[in-house]
């Protein structure tokens, strides 16, 4: 079962609902923007590659819903509530690629009905090529790992955080798959806990070993030499820094404190080659994701909260960074990795 696929019989786009994981996994089916936006604010579809596969869905369902019949009129239309899927949110860089690289090819064509074919087949190709990726990025990845050893991990960057296999655990799949004994510590990963939700269930279902942490153990478990490298994903990588789940950013200090490696995993649509680290907007989320779980209180309602849901990891924190095109090593030679992009 893909995290999102195209239901060619139903004619939608399916997504395994990821707010209801671990307790039940059940596909969503997605017939209009609406709901894929919503889908996307409350994370039932979420990770930066899965979020690209979103955009270009997205953009193959906006055709498929608009009436008119002119291209002019059509066009118009797509375009504006593309833009509106653009910005469900920021600060992964994979939605807004998404959504440009299927509008780009279905608005060659000059009619209503090859626009809505060739959104629908370029979505497709995207979806293809991510899992075709992640599966490169963790062969690349894998050649890092030794055989017992032990990774760090922090949020989701599984095959639930993609279309499939997955970017930092599709390493540790590749690994796993290539005979080597490898274990995870899972980060929980507060406030929406990703890592004890979907990581640990994902690996659990694998057969990965894996052992659960909260977020404020992962200096406890370096310090006692519990880990032999970091392995996260991301959710835009910029010239100078990268940007993932809130929390990574400590674990890289300690792994540089630790002289533990730290690695980021993530495809080339997860570069954004023109911006730097000020230009990046991190979503703020809703203080209640702090404040309560479920119906519980944690917090004095009304207590103020900072929830940033991303933080920006500087790359002189970074040991390499494996994509599909093959592992980086300081110093980053950027532009020679955009001409791989291209
Ligand atoms: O808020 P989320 O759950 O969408 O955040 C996801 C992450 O930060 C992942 O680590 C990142 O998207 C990499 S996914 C391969």
């Amino acid at each position: 079962m893909r995290t999102i696929d195209w239901d060619q019989k139903k004619n939608c786009v399916t997504i395994i609902d990821q707010t209801l994981l671990p307790e039940k996994l059940a596909l969503l089916e997605i017939r209009d923007l609406q709901s894929l936006i919503e889908a996307i604010i409350t994370l039932r579809v979420r990770g930066a590659p899965a979020l690209g596969a979103a955009g270009g869905y997205g953009v193959a369902l906006i055709a498929r819903n608009i009436k008119a019949k002119d291209v002019p009129g059509f066009v118009k239309q797509l375009r504006a509530e593309a833009l509106k899927l653009k910005n469900a949110r920021p600060t992964a860089v994979n939605l807004s690629w998404g959504v440009e690289r299927v509008l780009d090819r279905a608005l060659d064509a000059d009619n209503v009905q090859d626009i809505r074919n060739i959104a629908l087949e370029e979505a497709k190709m995207l979806a293809e090529d991510d899992v075709q990726r992640c599966r490169e990025i963790g062969m690349h990845g894998a050649e890092l790992l030794k055989d017992g050893d032990t990774v760090l991990t922090h949020c989701n960057a599984g095959r639930l955080a993609c279309v499939d296999w997955g970017t930092a655990l599709g390493v540790i799949r590749s690994a796993v798959e290539a005979g080597k004994n490898i274990k995870v510590i899972s980060c929980e990963t507060r406030p929406l806990n990703q890592g004890s939700r979907l990581t640990a269930w994902e690996l659990a279902e694998d057969k990965i070993p894996v052992t659960l942490i909260a977020d404020d153990m992962a200096g406890y478990v370096m310090r006692k030499k519990l880990v032999d490298a970091v392995i996260v994903g991301a959710d835009r990588i910029v010239e100078d820094a990268v940007f993932n789940k809130i929390g990574t950013y400590t674990h890289s200090v300690l792994a540089k404190a630790h002289g533990i490696p730290f690695y980021v995993a993530a495809p080339l649509s997860t570069f954004d080659f023109r911006r730097k680290e000020a230009d990046v907007v991190i979503e703020e989320r809703d203080p209640d994701e702090l404040r309560k779980c479920g119906s519980r209180m944690l917090a004095p309602a009304g207590v103020p909260v900072l929830n940033p849901a991303f933080d920006a990891t500087p790359m002189e924190n970074v040991t390499a960074l494996i994509t599909e095109e093959g592992v980086f090593r300081p110093p980053f030679d950027f532009k020679a990795i955009e001409k791989l992009k291209m």
